[in-house]
């Protein structure tokens, strides 16, 4: 397909250490980095992307509709049934109905992408996906010229969902994109990690995964995509509008009301568990900043 994205974020791109703090040193270093980038010593770019281990993604979570603690997704989220499971797909497409799961992922090609996480709350992770880039799935429905927007739905079953009986936010969660985020080559459903199917505590059958944005709008398990001519809600924006907008682009420089932004520290990793600094769109620049050109980051954040 003509738009789609050349993986450039594999294992080979793996930072050594050396390099990695080399860097540090020299954003540390002020003025004399500044020389350095003069003489075009440099480098562009020296992004983490050290996979963090299955257990680490897997036993840390946040997944709402399971509990508020980091480990009561995996604790709860095996109660989840996920098999027959079936995405409405509605709304303005030429092709709209309810599609199996199973006959998705035939049609659908996966592929690993190895993606840096940043979650609001100032975490983050490196997780190798598997999976497949949503627009494959919204070109497969057909996308109808008047639709700019694309929203999401989480499963709801409060029988299966210890942590929905807590008013925690407006359930089901929802999630939504602009259409030309959602049809970005990094946009990706993500179905697997490390190779093996996604274990429910991280979303399964399949979450979305939007790498330059918040995690939260990375919305879990999937059961409805509706394209739309009006800027869907969503649950954190529901919560508190003023703590988190609609877009939610990871940015340094746009503080969450209650706390920096500016920094951010790796889940696990022993030595490498400091605080490191955030990086514009997750690192994730050079591909998405032109979807927001002229647009004033503070207000739309
Ligand atoms: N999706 C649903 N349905 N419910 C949630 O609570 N939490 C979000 C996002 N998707 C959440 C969700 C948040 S805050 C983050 S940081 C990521 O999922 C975490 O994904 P992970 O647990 O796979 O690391």
């Amino acid at each position: 397909m003509a738009h789609r994205w050349k993986p450039d974020l594999t294992q080979d791109d793996v930072t050594p250490y050396r390099a990695f703090l080399n860097r540090r040193q020299i954003v540390a270093g002020g003025v004399a980095g500044l020389g350095l980038a003069a003489m075009g010593a440099a480098p562009a770019r020296a992004l983490d992307l050290e996979p963090n281990d299955w257990e680490e993604i897997t036993s840390y979570n946040n997944f709402y509709e399971f509990g508020t603690d980091k480990g009561d997704p995996k604790r709860h989220a095996g109660k989840m049934t996920t098999t027959p499971w079936t995405v409405r797909i509605d709304g303005m497409v030429d092709r709209p109905g309810d599609y199996d799961f199973t006959d998705i992922m035939e049609r659908m090609t996966i592929e690993e992408r190895i993606y840096r996480l940043r979650c609001v709350e100032r975490w983050s992770m490196v997780v190798p996906w598997n999976g497949f880039e949503l627009a494959d799935l919204l070109d497969m429905v057909g996308v109808r010229p008047e639709a700019r927007y694309v929203a999401f739905e989480t499963l709801l079953r409060p029988d299966e969902m210890p942590g929905v009986r807590y008013n925690v936010i407006d359930w089901p969660y929802v999630e939504g994109l602009r259409l030309d985020e959602a049809m970005h080559p990094l946009t990706i459903m993500a179905t697997g990690i490390y190779g093996k199917t996604i274990p429910n505590q991280n979303g399964a059958p399949m979450r979305l995964v939007v790498p330059w944005k918040y995690g939260y709008k990375s919305i879990k398990s999937v059961v409805r995509i509706t394209l739309t001519d009006k800027q869907p809600p969503t649950a954190w924006n529901k919560y508190s509008a003023r703590e988190y907008g609609f877009y939610s682009n990871v940015n340094p420089n746009v503080d969450h009301p209650r706390w920096s932004q500016a920094f951010e520290q790796k889940v696990g990793g022993g030595l490498f568990a400091q605080r490191v600094p955030t990086l514009m769109f997750n690192g994730y620049e050079d591909e998405v900043a032109s979807l927001y050109a002229g647009m004033d980051l503070v207000k739309y954040h």
